[in-house]
C-alpha cells in the first residue's frame, strides 16, 4: 500500500486550474520527482501536500490518516504534519545561529530540552554543520545556508521530505554534491520525498520514479528509464531528453519527405497514422547513424565539438534533423550529403 496517497486532488486559481484531479502513491521511503515546465503545478502539489493551500477537490492520506479532505472541510495543519520541508529560496534565520535555527522547529513543538539538543546535534552531523554550530548561517554559502534548512528539516524526523528545487540556486558542481548527501540522508533515516525540480537530470539521478506535469495534468509516472524509453507521448519525449522531430507524409508502403518516397526506417508506424497520411517521426539524436548509402538523405548544416560527442544538424527536405555521435566516430563535414539510419523511431500525430 501507499504510503502517502493523493486522491482526485485538484487546485484552482480563478480560472487557472493550477493541480487537475491528481492521483498518486508515494511508498514509504521512495523518492518521487515531480517534473515540468515552469506553472504546471508542482508548487502548488507541493504545498497542499504539505498543508499550506486547501483543497477544491479531493483527498491526501499518510497511512491510515486523513490530512486533508475536501469532501468534510478536513485539513491537519502544517505543524501537525511530520513533514520536512525545503525550499528554493535559502530559508534560514539570520538573526538566529545555525545550531537555533536547526532546534526552531522542536522548540515550536514543545520537546523536552535534552531531545532537542540530541536531536539538533544529530541533524547537524548528518549535514556537516557542527563545526559552524555556533555561527550565522550568513556567514555560510547558499550549499551552506541550504544544508541549514535541510538540517531543520531532519531534525524533525520527518515521515516525508517535501523539497522544492532545493538545489537550483546552487552552482552546479555543488548541486551534484547535495544530490549524493540527500540520497545519503534518506538511506540513513527512510523518509519519503516528494521532490520537485524541472531540471531533468536531478530528477533521473535521484529518484525511484518520476511524474512529468503539463498543465497540472499528470502525464506520466514511472521509473527514469521508463520514462525516457518509453514516453508516453511527444509532450514526455520532447521534455525528457533531447529529441529529433521529422514532419513527413505517410502512403501505405513508406514515407515521403521533400516529395521523396522513403522506406520506413526501422518498421511502420502505426495503422491510424499512415490513414491521417501524415505524422511526425521523433527520435533521440543519439540513436541516429550516418551512412554514406541509402538512408533518409540530407547535408549537414552544423557541427559542434561537445567535448566527447559531436552535435550535428541535419537538414532533410527543409526540416532539421539533430544527430549526435561519438567524438570518435567520423562523421561527415558540414555541407557534406549523408543518409541518415534511425533507431527505433516514434511516431505522433502531425
Ligand atoms: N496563489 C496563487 N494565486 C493565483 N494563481 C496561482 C497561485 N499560485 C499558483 N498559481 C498559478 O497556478 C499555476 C501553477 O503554479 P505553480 O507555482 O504550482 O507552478 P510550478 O510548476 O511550481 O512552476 P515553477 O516551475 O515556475 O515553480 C500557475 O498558473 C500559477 O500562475
Ligand atoms: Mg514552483
Amino acid at each position: 500500500m501507499a504510503f502517502i496517497e493523493l486522491n482526485g486532488v485538484t487546485k484552482r486559481f480563478g480560472a487557472v486550474t493550477a493541480v487537475d484531479r491528481l492521483t498518486l502513491g508515494i511508498a514509504q521511503g521512495e523518492c518521487l520527482a515531480m517534473l515540468g515546465p515552469s506553472g504546471c503545478g508542482k508548487t502548488t502539489t507541493l504545498r497542499m501536500v504539505a498543508g499550506f493551500e486547501d483543497l477544491d477537490d479531493g483527498e491526501i492520506r499518510v497511512g491510515e490518516r486523513v490530512l486533508s479532505a475536501k469532501a468534510k472541510n478536513f485539513y491537519v495543519p502544517p505543524e501537525h504534519r511530520n513533514f520536512g520541508m525545503v525550499f528554493q529560496a535559502f530559508a534560514v534565520w539570520p538573526h538566529l545561529s545555525v545550531f537555533e535555527n536547526v532546534a526552531f522547529p522542536l522548540r515550536i513543538r514543545k520537546l523536552p530540552k535534552a531531545e532537542i539538543l540530541a536531536r539538533t546535534e544529530e541533524a547537524l552531523r548528518h549535514t556537516n554543520l557542527l563545526s559552524v554550530a555556533a555561527g550565522s548561517p550568513n556567514d555560510l554559502s547558499g550549499g551552506g545556508k541550504q544544508r541549514v534548512a535541510l538540517a531543520r528539516a531532519l531534525a524533525i524526523r520527518p515521515d516525508v521530505m517535501l523539497l522544492d528545487e532545493p538545489l537550483s540556486s546552487l552552482d552546479p558542481h555543488f548541486r551534484e554534491e547535495m544530490r549524493f548527501e540527500i540520497k545519503d540522508l534518506q538511506r540513513k533515516f527512510g523518509f519519503s520525498i516528494l521532490y520537485v525540480t524541472h531540471d531533468q537530470s536531478e530528477a533521473m539521478a535521484l529518484s525511484d520514479r518520476i511524474l512529468v506535469m503539463r498543465d497540472g495534468v499528470v502525464q506520466q509516472i514511472g521509473t527514469p528509464i521508463d520514462v525516457y524509453r518509453a514516453p508516453a507521448n511527444r509532450f514526455v519525449f520532447e521534455f525528457i531528453g533531447l529529441s529529433s522531430f521529422l514532419p513527413v507524409g505517410l502512403t501505405a508502403e513508406g514515407m515521403v519527405v521533400a516529395g521523396q518516397h522513403q522506406p520506413w526506417p526501422d518498421g511502420p508506424p502505426p495503422p491510424e497514422l499512415i490513414a491521417a497520411g501524415k505524422a511526425v517521426l521523433a527520435a533521440r539524436p543519439s540513436e541516429i547513424r550516418f551512412t554514406s548509402e541509402g538512408g533518409l538523405r540530407g547535408a549537414v548544416a552544423r557541427k559542434a565539438y561537445l567535448g566527447e560527442i559531436i552535435d550535428y544538424r541535419v537538414d532533410v527536405g527543409g526540416s532539421e534533423m539533430r544527430v549526435q555521435r561519438p567524438r570518435r566516430d567520423p562523421g561527415p563535414a558540414v555541407g557534406d550529403p549523408c543518409g541518415l539510419l534511425i533507431a527505433s523511431p516514434r511516431w505522433y500525430p502531425a
